[in-house]
């Protein structure tokens, strides 16, 4: 048995899986997010341990057998958030979240200086570690001069298990102080930000051992003492590993609230002026680039509320077969945009609305528009040298078929529906945690879902498409002329 330990934004979940990958069963608790200022986001680390424990009690109640058969632990979380502890390991402050934007003038700051774009391979990001740091020292100083670890909110589920400071590359990739080609604490970085290497924990790879299951913590749980836990992985990359997303030429695209165009690369390919994220991968000597869009389905939950009536209703009216451009060009920015444009004040747009513009046009067009922005995504991750044969299509959206043959059309690749299932960033960490106990090839683990149906671009609509794509693009730089 493996046990795939999920640190969610709104809740943690703990999944068993057998020696056969087959899912035993899972177990959820909620955990709250704060927000006690305009941008703020914060979570108290001790909920995180108190959710872990509601999950691991109901699975020891429901699987006492399978636990006691645990052999490995993974590890999945929130990215980028900033755990500050003491000498004591006591926590000084909330962890202040990914999707956190208060330290957007420190994030400006350092992005300024070059050398965090070309050690990281990144733009420095509101939401990522370090601006948080510079944050915290500017704001906050009698709790920074007593910093002695920062953890990742994942790592910090890892000290209360091991009782050990470390981490791993993937969610390391996310703080700016990594230097991502190196796979290796940056010390000029960390001193860029008054920190040294001392504040940070030692790095393992997602599928190594990163610490044992403390007697205390086994003994609660029905599970044995000194099994290993994984190194794990930030979320994103732990999904990558559930679904089999290891080797180039593999990606999937996430259709949920927010869109996620992920894909894996067998080398390190930055491309940070299109804002593309480049991580590292969970696997050693395998790295990732993710293109990241603000409102995906979000986009259509907007257009739900305006027009009373239900997005799945509405996407439903549209039929399976392809329609050409709707012709009204919709802009996704509800809440600005990272990639391509990194551009938090840039907002949305319907443009070329006509009295023909019925409300199925409009829907079109939000599905359009949507995708356009996966096109940006895949275009920025193409010019940092990746080349996709195919794309699998998760999240929410992914349950319209009309919706799935646009994207395919859109990005000229088939587009995948994998069968039902769950694999999840808890499966992916639970997958670690079976590769960190035994050893086992990430090749031979790290199998793609089933496929259930494959989506072909419609060749007849390429051209148009590729003609509405081009007039999206152009409207960006004029919506942003005249907003600012
Ligand atoms: C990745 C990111 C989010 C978080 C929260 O860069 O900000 O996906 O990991 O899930």
């Amino acid at each position: 048995m493996y046990l795939g330990i999920d640190l969610g934004t709104s809740s943690v979940k703990a999944l068993l899986i057998d020696h056969d990958q087959r899912i035993v069963d899972s177990a959820s608790a909620e955990v709250d997010l704060s927000r006690p200022h305009h941008g703020w986001s914060e979570q108290d680390p001790a909920d995180w341990i108190a959710a872990t424990e509601q999950a691991l009690s109901e699975l020891k109640r429901d699987h006492a057998a399978e636990m006691a058969a645990v052999r490995g632990i993974g590890l999945s979380g929130h990215m980028h958030g900033a755990t500050l502890l003491d000498g004591d390991d006591t926590v000084l402050r909330p962890c202040i979240m990914w999707n956190d934007v208060r330290s957007h003038a420190e994030a400006a700051a350092l992005d300024s200086d070059p050398r965090f774009r070309s050690i990281t391979g990144n733009i420095v990001f509101p939401g990522f570690t370090a601006p948080k740091l510079v944050w915290v020292k500017n704001n906050e100083p009698e709790i920074f001069a007593k910093v002695r670890k920062v953890l990742l909110p994942k790592d910090y589920l890892r000290l209360w298990l091991t009782g050990e400071h470390i981490s791993e590359m993937s969610d390391s990739a996310g703080t700016s102080w990594l230097d991502t080609g190196a796979r290796a604490w940056s010390a000029d970085l960390l001193s860029a930000t008054d920190l040294s290497e001392d504040a940070m924990p030692s790095l393992v790879e997602g599928s190594e051992a990163g610490g044992q299951l403390r007697a205390e913590i086994a003994t609660r749980f029905g599970m044995n003492a000194g099994i290993t836990v994984a190194g794990g992985a930030g979320d994103n990359a732990a999904a990558a590993i559930g679904m089999g997303t290891i080797h180039d030429g593999s990606a999937f695209a996430s259709l949920g609230t927010s869109g996620v165009l992920f894909a894996a690369n067998n080398a390190y390919l930055p491309n940070a002026e299109s804002a593309v994220h480049a991580f590292c991968h969970a696997l050693p000597n395998t790295w990732h680039q993710m293109g990241v869009i603000l409102s995906a389905t979000d986009s259509l939950n907007w257009y739900e509320k305006i027009t009373g009536i239900d997005a799945a209703d509405m996407t439903d009216a549209l039929g399976e077969s392809l329609d050409a451009p709707s012709g009204v060009i919709f802009l996704p920015y509800l809440g600005g945009e990272r990639t391509p444009h990194n551009d938090a004040s840039i907002r949305g747009a319907f443009v070329g609305v006509g009295h023909e513009s019925d409300r199925n046009a409009l829907t079109r067009s939000v599905l359009e528009g949507v995708s356009f922005a996966f096109r940006d995504c895949l275009e920025a991750l193409q010019a940092a040298g990746t080349s996709l044969d195919s794309v699998t299509a998760v999240g929410g959206g992914s349950r319209s078929a009309y919706w799935l043959k646009l994207l395919a059309t859109v990005l000229g690749v088939p587009v995948q529906v994998p069968a039902d299932g769950d694999f999840g960033a808890a499966f992916g960490a639970a997958r670690l945690g079976l590769m960190a106990a035994e050893g086992a090839d990430p090749a031979a683990v790290c199998t793609p879902p089933d496929i259930q149906r494959v989506h072909e671009p419609e060749s007849g609509l390429s051209a148009a498409y590729g003609d509405a794509h081009a007039r999206y693009k152009a409207l960006y730089p004029a919506i942003k002329g005249v907003m600012t």
